[in-house]
């Protein structure tokens, strides 16, 4: 059996790290999203939008660190330009949205999408018994449950 430097099978991280990948690819984009919102939101509730798009945004880019060093100490490589992340982003860029609950409806989606992968990553690395990965992914997972939540109320 060969290893990676921490120890876990490599054939196993290697497949790891592509799902990760694309954790990574949409991650970006949903990033951008927020960014987009954050910046183009209009309206009575501008201010409370505003303030929650870059309170959503740098939690996200703090996970986009974590998950691309997380697949560099499995290693592998993480996707590092715009063009693997939109060729491997099943979130799509959301351009131009004039609504704010628009714009709030797209950003839960992009969650319950994220969501998905990260339950399919979670499950990849509990049967190769790699808890960093498994631990990461069950914080992202229970933090974004808790804003998916929020948003529904907000969106009743
Ligand atoms: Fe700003």
């Amino acid at each position: 059996m060969k290893t990676n430097d921490i120890g876990l099978e490599v054939r196993d991280s290697k497949l790891l790290v592509e799902k990760l990948n694309k954790l990574l690819a949409n991650y970006q984009v949903h990033y951008q999203n927020l960014r987009n919102f954050h910046w183009n939101v209009s309206g009575p509730n501008f201010f409370e939008l505003h303030a929650k798009f870059e309170e959503l945004y740098t939690t996200a880019n703090e996970s986009v660190d974590e998950v691309a060093e997380r697949i560099l100490t499995l290693g592998g490589r993480p996707f590092s330009s715009y063009s693997e992340y939109i060729e491997n982003s099943s979130i799509s860029e959301a351009k131009e949205v004039k609504e704010s609950k628009k714009m709030v409806e797209i950003i839960k989606e992009n969650l319950n999408t994220l969501l998905n992968i990260e339950r399919e990553v979670l499950e990849s690395a509990s049967e190769q018994a790699d808890e960093g990965t498994v631990t990461l992914m069950s914080d992202y997972i229970t933090a974004k449950e808790k804003v998916v939540w929020m948003l529904s109320a907000y969106l009743r």
